[in-house]
């Protein structure tokens, strides 16, 4: 097999500015959604599966040049190649299957990211970096801890990904068209995750002028449920939570400040300390550039207040 070519970058250049560690499904499709986004003209899979990474990688190649694409994806089973990335998504770890909560994976997957963590301190100690595995806000918390990095270069992808799922249902639900509608989604992803239609519109006009508060509670809930729904019929959950990554490597990487929920390290914000969990946050070049703290009224923060002891649970069942 003929060696990879090698862009001819100067050698101050990364070679990889992205790197995605976990060759499965949801690896291999934020890489696939990341190269047709030209976020970068090289990506980097990774996995510990001789082969895979490899075999995803050649498949998307494909897949690029027939649409002409110029973003090279490499596969490799070497974690030094990810030298000099700027983003590392870690995807790395097992997926729940049918009638399993986020949660139930808290044991098998925190060994699994903590060794990834030290590969990623090890030989890209200047990235960011983007958790995905679950239970994700428990493993975001192990990354901030293994990697020792500013919380700033944390943030996990998981409210992207439920407020993707929430805008579907109020497009359901409205008949409004999806780019009209704004969603928001905070807390924990999993069980204990907390929609917020007060922070949602259609064009900016308030949810409540279209849907009556029993209607907005029903969304919340399939909100909630939708992925073990997707998870019992498919088996597994992958181009939205692929895209969710995606859109976030693109927030950093064009620096496009948008507000995005990510699993990120509290520091008295919202009243809480030692946890990491899903809120609003600017997203840029540097990563989390400012949480947004937002007026909750008393159920909402009821709601959080409980997502972030779930969190916390979990968090001390682990050692780190
Ligand atoms: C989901 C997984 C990624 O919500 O947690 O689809």
């Amino acid at each position: 097999m003929a060696n990879f070519i090698r862009f001819n970058k100067s050698e101050s250049m990364n070679f990889f500015m992205i790197t995605i560690i976990g060759s499965g499904k949801v690896g291999g499709d934020a890489a696939l959604f990341s190269a047709l986004k030209k976020l970068d003209d090289q990506i980097l899979l990774l996995d510990v599966a001789e082969g895979l990474p490899q075999g995803e990688a050649m498949d998307i190649n494909h897949m690029l040049s027939e649409q002409g694409i110029d973003v090279e994806v490499k596969g490799s089973n070497n974690f030094a190649d990810m030298k000099g990335s700027n983003v590392v998504v870690v995807v790395a770890g097992s997926g729940r299957k049918p009638g399993m909560t986020r949660m139930d994976l808290l044991k098998i997957n925190a060994s699994i990211v903590k060794s990834v963590v030290e590969n990623i301190k090890k030989h890209a100690d200047n990235s960011m970096i983007i958790p995905v595995t679950n239970p994700l806000d428990p493993m975001a918390y192990i990354t901030y801890k293994v990697s020792g990095f500013d919380r700033s270069r944390i943030f996990g992808m998981g409210g992207m990904l439920d407020l993707s799922r929430f805008r579907q249902f109020i497009h359901e639900a409205t008949g409004h068209s999806r780019d009209s509608i704004r969603a928001l989604v905070i807390g924990e992803h999993g069980e204990n995750m907390l929609p917020l239609p007060r922070f949602s519109s259609v064009s900016g006009i308030p949810l409540s002028s279209f849907l009556p508060k029993e209607k907005l509670d029903e969304l919340v809930q399939n909100t909630k449920q939708v992925a073990a729904r997707v998870i019992e019929l498919k088996g597994a959950t992958v181009h939205a939570p692929g895209n969710a990554i995606s859109a976030i490597i693109e927030s950093v990487v064009r620096d496009r400040k948008q507000v995005i929920p990510v699993a990120t390290y509290l520091d008295g914000e919202y009243g809480h300390s030692e946890v990491t969990i899903g809120v609003p946050a600017i997203i840029g070049k540097k990563g989390v550039e400012k949480i947004i703290e937002l007026d909750l009224n008393e159920e909402e923060r009821q709601g959080f207040n409980k997502a972030v002891k779930s969190v916390k649970d979990a968090i001390s069942g682990i050692e780190i």
